[in-house]
C-alpha cells in the first residue's frame, strides 16, 4: 500500500526552521518559526506555570480522561479572559465553549461547527494569512474565499480593498479575522475599522470567525481583544479560536479553546454538542495537563498576577526589539522602517524580494520565510548586529 505513497514535501515555515538546524554556520539566526524567545534565546517557562505544575504533581490523584467538553476551570477562566466581564454580561446564556488541542484544533472545531450548520457559504481569510488555516478549514469540506488585507507599498492594512472585498460576503458567508497581531504581517485593524467591520456583519449577515493566538502580545490582555468584544456585543453569532500556546507559553500542551457566541442559550448548547461530537470523531478526549495548569493560572489570584506581570514585561521587550530593530535598520540602509515600531506581536514583514529572502539566508545563515517575515521576538543583543549587517548587504 504505501510502495507509491507519495512523499510530501516539509511544512513550509518548520523545513525552514528544521534546514536552519542542520546549517552548520556558526553565526546563524533563526527569525522563522513564531516562538517566542528571550533574550538567551530560549523559550521559557513561565514561573506561574512552573509553579501550577508543582501544586498539579502534588495533588493529582488520576489520569482518567477529563470531561469531553474539557477542564470546567479552564473553560471558565479563559471563556473570561477572552470575551471579557461586559460582553459576557450582555450575552449571558448565549455563549457556549469546547476545549481543543491548541489553537488549530480550536480553528478546526470551529470550522466543523461552521460546515454542520449546513451553509453553503465561503470562509473568506485575509490575503496573506497564516497558511495552517487553508488545511484547518478545507479539511472540513467549507471553501475559502480572500479578501486583500495587506499592502506591501504602505506597509500595513489596505482597509478600502479589504471592505471592497467584504462587500460581497453575505448570509452563510464566515470571515476569518486575527484578533490580534497578525501573522504574518503584524499589522493590526484599529478599533474604528473594528467598528466598521462590525457594522458590515451586522447589515450584510456574515458570520465572524476571529483567530486569537497572540493575547497579551500587542497592546495588553484587554487592550488586544477590543476588536473581538466589539463584535460579540454586536453580531448575533461570532466563532472565537483561543489558544494559550504563546501568551502562556504551553505551546506542547496544546491548549486551546473553541468559543461559540450564538443568538439565544439553545444555539450555544447546540454549538458545544457539535463541537463535542467533532473532537469524538477527530481525536475523540481533549489533552488535559496544559488546561489542568491553565486552570489554576487563570483562577488562582497570586498565580494569575505573576502570570501577568511576565506577560506584560514579555510584551514589552517584543515592543522595545521592534523600535530598536527599526533605529538599526534605518542608520544602517538609510531607509524608512518605521512600519516595524507601528505592528503589533511577534511578526513583520521585512520588505524583502523572494530573492533577497533567499541570499539573506545562503550567504548570511539569516533564516526567514521567503515572504521576508521575521520573529522580532528572535533578536536578541547577540544577533542584532550580525541580523543588521546581513538585512542591509542585501538591500
Ligand atoms: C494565527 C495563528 N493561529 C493559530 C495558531 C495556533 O497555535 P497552536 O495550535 O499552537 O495553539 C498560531 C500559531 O502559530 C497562529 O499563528
Amino acid at each position: 500500500m504505501f510502495e507509491e505513497l507519495p512523499i510530501l514535501p516539509p511544512d513550509s515555515i518548520l523545513g525552514l526552521a528544521a534546514e536552519c538546524r542542520a546549517d552548520p554556520n556558526p553565526d546563524k539566526v533563526d527569525l522563522t518559526i513564531g516562538i517566542y524567545m528571550d533574550e538567551s534565546g530560549n523559550c521559557p517557562v513561565f514561573n506561574a506555570v512552573r509553579l501550577a505544575q508543582r501544586q498539579l504533581i502534588d495533588e493529582e490523584q488520576t489520569k482518567s480522561y477529563i470531561p469531553p467538553q474539557g477542564d470546567p476551570h479552564f473553560i471558565s477562566g479563559l471563556v473570561e479572559l477572552v470575551v471579557g466581564a461586559e460582553a459576557l454580561g450582555a450575552r449571558a446564556g448565549c455563549v457556549g465553549a469546547v476545549q481543543a488541542p491548541g489553537g488549530c484544533g480550536a480553528v478546526r472545531l470551529g470550522a466543523e461547527v461552521l460546515k454542520a450548520s449546513g451553509t453553503k457559504g465561503k470562509v473568506w481569510v485575509s490575503d496573506p494569512t497564516w497558511p495552517v488555516h487553508v488545511p484547518l478549514i478545507t479539511s472540513t469540506g467549507l471553501e475559502l474565499g480572500q479578501y486583500r488585507y495587506y499592502d506591501p507599498a504602505t506597509h500595513g492594512v489596505d482597509f478600502v480593498a479589504m471592505t471592497e472585498d467584504l462587500a460581497a460576503a453575505g448570509p452563510g458567508d464566515i470571515v476569518l479575522l486575527h484578533g490580534c497581531c497578525h501573522n504574518p504581517s503584524g499589522a493590526d485593524l484599529t478599533t474604528e475599522q473594528w467598528r466598521d467591520i462590525t457594522a458590515m456583519a451586522v447589515s450584510q449577515g456574515f458570520t465572524p470567525m476571529v483567530d486569537l493566538a497572540y493575547q497579551g502580545f500587542g497592546e495588553g490582555l484587554d487592550a488586544d481583544v477590543y476588536g473581538l468584544r466589539y463584535l460579540i456585543e454586536h453580531v448575533p453569532e461570532v466563532v472565537i479560536a483561543a489558544s494559550l500556546s504563546k501568551n502562556m507559553g504551553l505551546y506542547r500542551e496544546r491548549t486551546g479553546l473553541a468559543i461559540f457566541v450564538g443568538p439565544d442559550t439553545r444555539a450555544a448548547e447546540a454549538t458545544v454538542s457539535q463541537a463535542k461530537a467533532a473532537a469524538r470523531r477527530i481525536y475523540s478526549m481533549p489533552p488535559a495537563h496544559g488546561a489542568l495548569l491553565a486552570g489554576r493560572v487563570l483562577s488562582d489570584p497570586v498565580l494569575r498576577a505573576d502570570w501577568e506581570t511576565e506577560l506584560t514585561a514579555m510584551c514589552a521587550r517584543i515592543n522595545g526589539l521592534r523600535s530598536e530593530f527599526q533605529h538599526r535598520l534605518e542608520e544602517s540602509t538609510g531607509r524608512d522602517f518605521g512600519f516595524i515600531a507601528k505592528e503589533n506581536g511577534m511578526f513583520s514583514f521585512l520588505g524583502l524580494s523572494e530573492d533577497q529572502a533567499q541570499r539573506v539566508r545562503s550567504k548570511h545563515g539569516l533564516y526567514m520565510l521567503d515572504s521576508s517575515r521575521i520573529n522580532i521576538a528572535s533578536l536578541n543583543s547577540e544577533n542584532m548586529d550580525r541580523v543588521v549587517a546581513a538585512v542591509t548587504a542585501v538591500l
